[in-house]
Parts: C-alpha cells; structure tokens; sequence
C-alpha cells in the first residue's frame, strides 16, 4: 500500500512486518493486509477468539515507535461482551476490535497464529506445524432478493470469496439438503467447514467452533487413536484396542491365509477393524467431551495388509510374489464409504505404501522422523511380523522388509506371550552363578528383591514378552551358556541345575514357578532365524547404499519402544553404532498420521518422498541369504562391533559348545 507519512506505522512481532495505516483501521485488517499469520474463525465478529494480541509498551528504538495501551482503541463493547463469555487474559486484545490510534507494536502470541507450531507433550515430542486441511469459516451470507433472484449456495460460495477470499468452491452433496435450514436457523450466519480450500463439507448455523481430526495407527495387534483439535492442534484424547482380526489369524500371514482359504473371509476382516475404527471414534468423542460429528478428518497408516483390509481390498495378492499392492498412492476416501460413523462427509487420508511389504506405517516413520533431512545415515527399523526398514539421508532413501516373523513378539516361543501383566520383560544372569534375575510386567521389583512374591502374587509370572526373549538370550550369550552360533553348552548342566538335558538338546531354566520356564535350544533358533533376517534386510539395505556403518538408529513402534538398545546389539539385531545414537522413536507410524492430520503440506511431502524412496525387494536379492547365514551367530559371524565392545565385553570368541548339544557336536546348520 502506499505510504502516508503522517499515517501510524503498525509493527507486527515476531515476523517484523510492518506498514502505514490511517487511524481506526482494526488491527486484524492491517495484519491480513501485510500478510501477518493471525488466525480467525469468525472473519473479526468478535465471535471466535483466535485473533488475540499484546499491545508493547514502552519505546522501541529498533522500530523508532513509542508504543503503549493509547497506541490502540480502549477495550471495545464486543471485547468486553467476548470477556465476559470466555476471558480475556489480561493485555490481550481481539485485533479484530482494536483500532490503530497512533504508532503501535502488536505482539502475535503463538496460539494466534494460524501456520503455529505443536509440540508433542509426550515423551518423545515432535514439533508439528499447523497447517490444517479442513478449516472452519464463519460467513454472514446476503438473504435472498426477489429483485436479485439467486440461489442460498450461490450466495454462500459469494460470501466465503467476500469474507475469506475462498474461489471455485464445491460442495458436498448432501450439504444442499442442511443448506437452507442452516441459514434460516443461523440467520443467515453460518459456519462451514472446507476441506483443502476447494471443498464445503460441512455447515452449522450460526457460530461452531469445533473442527476435530482422527489420526488411526492400523497394527496388526494393536490399533492406536489420537484425537486432535484441528484448530489448536491439541491432542485431546488418545486410545487403543486390539485390532479385532486376531481372531481370524494371529499373524499377518495367518490373516492372509484365512482369506485365501475362506470365501468372504477379507470381507470379514475388513468389517471387524471398521467397527473397531467406529467405535474409537466414539470412544475419542466420549473422552474429549465432543460430537463424534465434530470428527472432520481422519489419516490412517498400516502395513500393507492393515492397509488392504481397512479399504475393502481382498489382500490376497500380498500373500505370494509378487506381492503386487492393489494401490501404492496416498487416497482421500469419505469416512462413510468406510462406513465409520464420524461426520458424513470426514475424509480419510490414507498415507501411501512404499513396496508390497513395506506399507503406510513406513511412510508414517518416515514422515515422523524426516530421515531425508539429516546429512547422517539412519536407520529406521519397524519391528513387526515383518520388519520394515529404511535407511538413509538427505540423498538416498532406501526400504525394504524382512521377514523376521512373529518371535520377537512372543510366538514360537516355549514359554513366549504378549506383553502383559505377569510376562518377564528384563533378564539378568550372573556369569559366575549363571543365576538369573527377571522383572515381571506389573511389577518395579527384580526377583531377588524382597517382596518380589507378594508383588507378583497377584499376576503370577506368567511367560517371556519380547523384550525380555531379548534379554534372556542376549544374557545367556554374554554370562557364555549360549554359544557363538547359538547352541545351548550343555557342559554347564554340571556346574548348574539351570542348565537340563532336552531331548538331544539343553534348556536353561529362567523360572522356577508351578510351570517351570524354560529356554529351550528351539527357542534360540527361532530368535537367530528372526534376528538373522532383520540384520540382513538391514545389511543389504547397506549394500545397496554402499555404506559400512549407520549413524543413528531409531527403532520404531511398541516393541522398539521396550526392548534394551544394548541387549538388541548384543544379539545382533541392530547393526554396530554409537549406543548413545540408538534410541526408541516411539510411534512414529502414529505420529506420522498425527503429522498428516495437522499439516497439509507434510502430505504432499510423504508423497513426494514415497516416490523417491528406493524399494529393494529381498526375496530376490541373492546377497540376502548370504547375510543371513553370517547374522544368524550372536552378534555376528564377521562384523566387529566395535562401538558395542566399547561398553560391553563380549565373551571371548569359541566354535561350538564344548560337550554342548547331545550327540550334535560342533557348527550347525540352520535351515530357513
Ligand atoms: S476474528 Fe474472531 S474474535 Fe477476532
């Protein structure tokens, strides 16, 4: 705009912007003219409250302005009137009530601003930027003219240009059946909700001001909810449920398998998780206190499988090669075509898949965790049925999955179940008495604290979870009852009553209860097969990136987020890197929805980037097999493991077991 010299000079902080303005042009105008980020919802009625400011005090050498509460119009009626309805933190005006009386500062909090950023409370917080899909804009829309005949839509989509700037909109079509009514009833003031600047989803008479988003994690166990308020950006519930599925198949595999196997079986499956994902969203709705019709938006991740299913799509192909996925782009569907009961007109936004194996989820830990932004090489590993692993920076970002199959998760485990109260999840064995310590689920106290009984009386100790099949194996290596290449010694039976014959083989005995517990030789064959395969989808990942070592590794998801970093190394999981550059990334899939609902343009970004991604397919990798011979000994055949030496002594290197496995003496060969 032109400057006129003897107009006040508005300075808006912290962007610096600044402009002319003549006397009584609100503050909410001059910040839209330069282009400040204030919020609003209500189009500066007074109504919302988003479009607060501070008023400095003082003189500001920096900008030559002397600013103060006389800078600005007294507190006007609508500012008293909104006071008095919802509070008004003192010094804080609505800038679409206050006027420009002279030079001025005007400080933006960050709660004003519409592209603001959110910051996760939760441990492992993410700032997320503000950006929002769907947004609500209030709208006083012309009545009808019997000179000027025109329909309510034409006149509502002139309203939203008016007032919001809002060009070529459309509407959804049931919105003409709320239409009139909506007006009528708000007197002809409304507020609608428009999806990606293009699109009217939803409308309330008069003033609304909830707009809330649904961020879906689909595990194959679990399935995560977050609930956030798309205008503030605030999670404000959060829940889980087992996925429902379970009882077609415990597995991935197994799930395919039933849909193989049973005419309409995908259809059933698909029914059981939408009527899981329903009843979330009445869930999240109950718990934050809102309509469940306030729900305008959800972002769903899930493998592969979890993808298929969730969209009605028999995921069948994924059970053999090629392991074609029936769609791999990002997908905006209606929430009623999946029939989950959130507002009529609510999208989901379905995030892309990498590779048959290598899905939604994936691209959520990308997303949360913008490998592509660091110059270091990381390595992002989902531990799952498959394992889903991505390695990379800035340059090159490559993915594949591996299948480790369920060990890790507590199956074809002797004494192996899900993380729950009464299962070990810490192991600790002495390496003189070969004893062992365990920490159950429930309980903070290690077994040879006092009042370990008492404490577990209540939910027994009732198997190993994952963390603690780590563990155990991880410690029976290091305290030298397990061999380099796996085998239980069975020279130690004389120095311990742990250490029982089994068959041809030995068991070390963990838990002496009603039911003893017992690691059998079969249970660390299953935990190297699993190992063995995550390391080699990792290593060959490596390969491809022409790299020997990884920076930083995060390990993604609620196994990630309990095992020990040392006892993974230890075992060779992981590939050798620094331990302190090893971390569990929480999440991330879910907070690579959550991202999605918030941001917009983070949806354009995981595109772009799925695209880019390189998809190395191991089952056709000669280098794989390879791999995995050398990663089924603990920790590793050839690799060094330096940085791991650094902080823990690995037993010194040896064949076999001396005496070990009855009548099998020296290496062995492990089938796949
Ligand atoms: S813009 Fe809504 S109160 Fe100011």
């Amino acid at each position: 705009m032109p400057d006129a010299p003897r107009d006040p000079l508005v300075v808006f902080t912290p962007s610096g912007k600044r402009g002319r303005f003549p006397v009584g042009t609100p503050l909410l105008s001059a910040a839209r003219t330069l282009g400040v980020d204030v919020d609003s919802v209500c189009g500066g009625r007074g109504i919302c409250g988003r479009c607060q400011v501070l008023i400095a005090e003082g003189e500001f050498a920096k900008h030559g302005v002397r600013s103060g509460a006389g800078s600005v119009s007294p507190l006007s009626e609508t500012e008293q009137r909104y006071a008095k309805r919802r509070g008004l933190p003192a010094g804080h005006r609505l800038s679409c009530s206050t006027k420009v009386q002279g030079d001025v500062v005007v400080d933006v909090p960050p709660g004003s601003q519409v592209h603001r950023q959110v910051v996760r409370k939760d441990a492992d917080a993410r700032v997320i930027e503000l950006n929002p899909v769907v947004r609500l804009h209030y709208v006083e829309v012309r009545e009808p003219d019997m000179h000027d005949p025109s329909g309510d839509l034409r006149r509502l989509y002139e309203a939203l240009e008016r007032e919001w700037r809002l060009t070529g909109l459309a509407s959804d079509f049931n919105i003409l059946g709320e239409l009139q009514a909506a007006l009528r009833k708000g007197e002809w003031k409304v507020t609608v909700a428009v999806h990606d600047a293009a699109q009217v989803i939803a409308l309330w008479p008069g003033f609304h001001d909830k707009a809330y988003g649904m961020a879906v994690d689909v595990g194959s166990t679990t399935v995560a909810a977050h609930l956030c308020d798309l205008e503030t950006g605030e999670l404000v519930a959060a829940a889980g449920t087992m996925n429902p599925q379970i009882r077609f198949g415990e597995d991935l595999m197994s799930r395919v398998s039933y849909a193989m196997m049973n005419p309409g079986g995908a259809l059933q499956m698909t029914a059981a998780i939408r009527e899981a994902l329903g009843r979330l969203a009445a869930e999240l709705a109950r718990e934050a206190g809102v309509a469940v019709t306030d729900i305008l938006e959800m972002t769903l991740v899930g493998n592969p499988i979890m993808h298929h299913l969730v969209l009605g799509i028999d995921p069948v192909e994924l059970g053999g090669a090629p392991f074609a996925l029936a769609v791999d782009n990002a997908l905006t569907v209606p929430a009623s075509a999946l029939g989950i009961g959130v507002h009529p007109n609510a999208r989901v936004y379905v995030l892309p898949c990498i590779a048959g194996h290598v899905g939604a989820d994936a691209a959520g830990v990308i997303l949360a965790e913008r490998p592509d932004r660091r110059d270091e090489i990381t390595l992002l590993v989902d531990v799952g049925t498959n394992a889903e692993i991505v390695l990379g920076n800035r340059e090159r970002l490559l993915a594949c999955s591996s299948p480790t199959g369920p060990a890790f998760e507590g199956a074809q485990i002797s004494c192996g179940q899900r993380a729950a109260p009464g299962a070990i999840e810490r192991v600790r064995i002495d390496p003189a008495t070969l004893e062992p310590r365990v920490k159950v689920i429930g309980s903070e106290l290690w077994s040879d604290d006092p009042g370990f009984g008492e404490a577990t009386a209540r939910t027994g100790v009732t198997g190993v979870c994952g963390s603690g099949i780590i563990e155990v194996i991880a410690e029976m290596y290091l305290a030298g009852i397990l061999t380099p290449d796996g085998v239980v010694d069975g020279a130690l039976a004389a120095r311990t009553d742990r250490i029982v014959a089994d068959g041809r083989t030995f068991s070390y005995v963990l838990h002496r209860g009603d039911v003893p517990m017992k690691i059998t030789q079969n249970d660390v064959r299953a935990i190297q097969l699993a190992k063995a395969a995550l390391y080699a989808g990792v290593a060959l990942l490596m390969d491809h990136l022409g790299v020997t070592r990884v920076d930083r590794i995060g390990l993604a998801g609620a196994f990630g987020s309990h095992i020990d970093v040392k006892h993974a190394m230890v075992l060779g999981m992981i590939p050798d890197c620094d331990l302190g550059r090893v971390a569990s990334v929480g999440n991330a899939a879910g907070a690579g929805a959550r991202i999605a609902l918030l941001d917009a343009t983070a949806r354009a970004a995981i595109e772009d980037l799925v695209r880019r991604v390189e998809k190395i397919e191991t089952a056709i990798e000669p280098r794989f097999q390879a791999h995995f011979v050398e990663a089924m000994a603990i920790p590793h055949k050839t690799a060094a493991y330096t940085e791991l030496r650094k902080v823990v002594t690995l037993p010194a290197a040896r064949e076999s077991a001396p005496g070990g496995a009855r009548g099998r003496r020296g290496r062995r060969t492990i089938s796949t």
